[in-house]
């Protein structure tokens, strides 16, 4: 029988990988955010984060002035989140399903809606999502959020590791072209003591079409640009990012 174990996704071991060796792009992306909600005039209100992850953009916000709202799947990722931001509220559900309260801004950073963890993610869930944002949000007010487009199946490469002191991960990437999806196996060897723990964890995530996505985006009454970095940060490799403001749609009649 082997000696490793596999776990919930982004249990213990992941979680504390990916806040000590993944914050880049979550920080990066908070620092967009601050100055676009400054050059809005939204100084202060609150802020939805879904897919919080470790709360590293939460701490940014609330250092900023503005309440931060999180929402996670993972116990371990929210643990983390409330330690780093104790001010901000932290919601254990999946953000497909999850109430959005009245929000200055919504943000999903990291790929969080192509994440299959919640089964029942495919594009009416992501549908119901985006309207849900739109109806939370103040008019003027933002959504900026990244997806995994198909390109990541040309652009990531198909194995990668990542080496830390005290930790080493392995990932091997894999496609499928019906349904269109990137699964993730991801081997981490993590230090206790003088041992090294080995844990696996797989995750698969469903590749969104940026197109489609901005034909739904406008539709529902957001104006957006769309990028490939957060300021000076760049997101992965076939990832896109969206800056959207509520647009000012004028009453009927
Ligand atoms: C790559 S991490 C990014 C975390 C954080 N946004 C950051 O940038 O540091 C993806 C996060 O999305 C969360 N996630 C994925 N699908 C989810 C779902 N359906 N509901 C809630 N959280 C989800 C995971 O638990 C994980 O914390």
């Amino acid at each position: 029988m082997s000696n490793y174990k596999t776990s919930e996704q982004y249990g213990h071991a992941l979680s504390h990988i990916h806040d000590s060796g993944f914050a880049g792009v979550a920080e990066a992306a908070a620092d967009m955010l601050i100055s676009t909600l400054k050059a809005s005039g939204l100084t202060h209100g609150r802020v939805t984060d879904l897919g919080c992850g470790s709360g590293i953009l939460a701490r940014k916000l609330l250092d900023q002035g503005y309440a931060v709202e999180g929402v996670d799947q993972s116990v371990a990722m929210l643990a983390l989140a409330q330690s780093r931001a104790p001010e901000a509220v932290f919601r254990h559900e999946s953000l497909l399903e999850c109430e959005i309260a009245p929000s200055i801004a919504v943000c999903t950073i990291g790929e969080c809606f192509n994440y299959l963890f919640d089964r029942n993610n495919d594009e009416a869930a992501l549908d119901r999502v985006l309207h849900r944002v739109h109806q939370s949000l103040e008019v003027g007010g933002i959504f900026l959020f990244d997806i995994a487009t198909p390109d990541r199946i040309i652009k990531a490469p198909p194995k990668q590791f990542f080496q830390t002191q005290n930790w080493t991960t392995l990932v091997e990437n894999i496609h499928s072209e019906t349904p269109l999806m990137m699964t993730r196996k991801i081997s981490s060897f993590v230090r206790a003591g003088e041992y090294y723990e080995r844990v696996d964890e797989t995750h698969h995530l469903r590749l969104i079409n940026p197109n489609m996505l901005a034909h739904r985006m406008t539709t529902l009454g957001f104006e957006f640009e769309m990028f490939d970095c957060y300021g000076p940060t760049p997101l992965p490799a076939g990832c896109i990012g969206f800056c959207a403001y509520k647009r000012n749609i004028p009453e009927p009649g």
